[in-house]
């Protein structure tokens, strides 16, 4: 099959090498002229796991190319994938902005030639599809193609490994010729026997923000849960294997911390309470859910605060991690966004290391943070450490070194990645989520 992808971002990128990888011809466009003439240097503009190698083999194996220029593929393709952003809108009104998909939607209708399928891979509130047909039939009336929904269910950090071996591949179609070229799309999948959802389009659009909401209110409950145990003086860790283990609720996504982030969460379930609100309706469930998550961030403050004597002035505060997970460079909606300045405002020195998201955080985060090239240089003279992230590089720590570099001892583990007991026996405080 040819296929067009537009956008080559996080998702486009990667769902772009991965059909190559497949076996499909593949041409990734994007309007950013940065991004593809590093592609076209063998240079991978975000960070990603095995992405790198992915994109040399495929590229020399001619089967993906990179271009600014939709026109040719967009005519001569099978299917042309829109995997543009959709944030949330500049107003603050908690809408996704679409501006990006319609204008794209222009861009390949006046190239379309001979039938199409239009798929949107972007997360898109329902209804997205119809404008997007609507927009084609405008600018170009003679054009022969179908809009389909495929939401992208993969996870940054995982992400090759989740696009080539999916629990599912969810299908939004309304016709048959739509669905054999999505069917031949994902053919290579059915080897492992990788159930296709097939559903109509409006239902796929749904899908995809339901699962993202669903997920973040996994985080907000077992978030809430982990205030009750330093209440109480209950361990979440061993809680959360005693529900986890149970299969009707699963181990995933269990694990308390300083609130979700990304690129994905806060926006989407903004957006899915603002299509409940346009049909009359509410979804309480995931309004406490995106509350609770605010709530959790202001808490971690004040737990640093708490830890400090009350007031960080004056005190420097290593900050080991800033991404929202590991085994990303993006900073979008990360919990270091909203934590970090809080405590700079009230006159904490930050010293910070991230392994790869610093020169995006640098962007994101206000002047004043100094940022290390490693772990132990961060916590030279600080007084508390927080561990934000759950890189694999922190996981080990010699703690004794940090104890010898630090001024005071108390380590926050915002990710409970350490024993309690083994942090105290090296000589410092531990104070994690839902540990006390
Ligand atoms: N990032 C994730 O983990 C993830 C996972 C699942 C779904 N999604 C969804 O996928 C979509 C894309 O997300 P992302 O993280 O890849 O975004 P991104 O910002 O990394 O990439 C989007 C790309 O689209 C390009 N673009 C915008 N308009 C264009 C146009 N007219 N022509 C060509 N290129 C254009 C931008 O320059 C950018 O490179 C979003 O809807 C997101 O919600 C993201």
């Amino acid at each position: 099959m040819k296929i067009t992808m537009i956008g080559t971002g996080y998702v486009g990128l990667v769902t772009g090498t991965c059909f190559a990888e497949f076996g499909h011809h593949v041409t990734c466009v994007d309007k950013d002229k940065t991004k593809i003439d590093k592609l076209l240097q063998g240079d991978i503009p975000i960070y990603e796991p095995g992405l790198k190698r992915l994109v040399a083999k495929n590229c020399k194996e001619g089967r993906l190319r990179f271009t600014t220029d939709l026109s040719d593929s967009v005519a001569s393709g099978d299917a042309v994938f829109l995997a543009v952003g959709t944030p949330t809108s500049r107003r603050g009104d908690g809408y996704a902005d679409l501006t990006y998909i319609y204008e794209a939607t222009k861009e390949i209708a006046t190239e379309l030639k001979g039938y199409t399928v239009i798929v949107d891979k972007s997360t898109v509130p329902v209804g997205t599809a119809d404008q997007v047909a609507r927009i084609i039939r405008e600018t170009n009336p003679a054009a022969e193609f179908d809009v389909a929904s495929n939401p992208e269910f993969l996870r940054e950090g995982a992400a090759i490994s989740d696009f080539m071996r999916p629990d599912r591949v969810v299908i939004g179609v309304e016709t048959t010729r739509a669905e054999e070229v999505l069917r031949e799309i994902y053919k290579p999948l059915y080897l492992q026997e990788t159930p296709i959802v097939k559903t109509d389009i409006k239902t796929a659009e749904l899908t995809k923000y339901a699962a993202n909401a669903f997920l973040a209110t996994k985080i907000s409950y077992i978030n809430e849960i982990a205030l009750l145990c330093d209440s109480i003086g209950a361990d979440v860790v061993s809680l959360a294997k005693g529900i986890g283990m149970d299969g009707r609720i699963g181990g995933k996504f269990l694990h308390p911390g300083p609130g979700y982030g990304g690129s994905c969460f806060p926006k989407d379930t903004m957006a899915l309470m603002r299509i409940a609100q346009e049909q009359g309706q509410s979804l309480r469930i995931v309004e406490a859910a995106v509350e609770v998550n605010g709530a959790q961030k202001a808490k971690m403050v004040k737990k640093v605060r708490d830890i400090l004597g009350g007031q960080e002035a004056g005190k420097t505060i290593a900050v080991l991690g800033l991404t929202f997970k590991p085994e990303t460079d993006d900073m979008r909606d990360a919990p270091a966004i909203t934590i970090l300045p809080a405590l700079l405002e009230k006159g904490a020195v930050i010293k910070a290391h991230d392994p790869q998201g610093m020169d995006e955080a640098k962007h994101l985060l206000p002047n004043g943070i100094i940022y290390t090239d490693n772990a132990y240089e961060a916590c030279t003279d600080a007084d508390a450490v927080i561990l934000m992230t759950e890189w694999n590089q922190y996981r080990a720590l010699d703690l004794e070194k940090i104890h010898t570099l630090m001024r005071s001892h108390h380590f926050i583990d915002l990710r409970n990645v350490y024993e309690p007991g083994h942090v105290r026996e090296k000589g410092f405080t531990y104070s994690g989520v839902g540990r006390s």
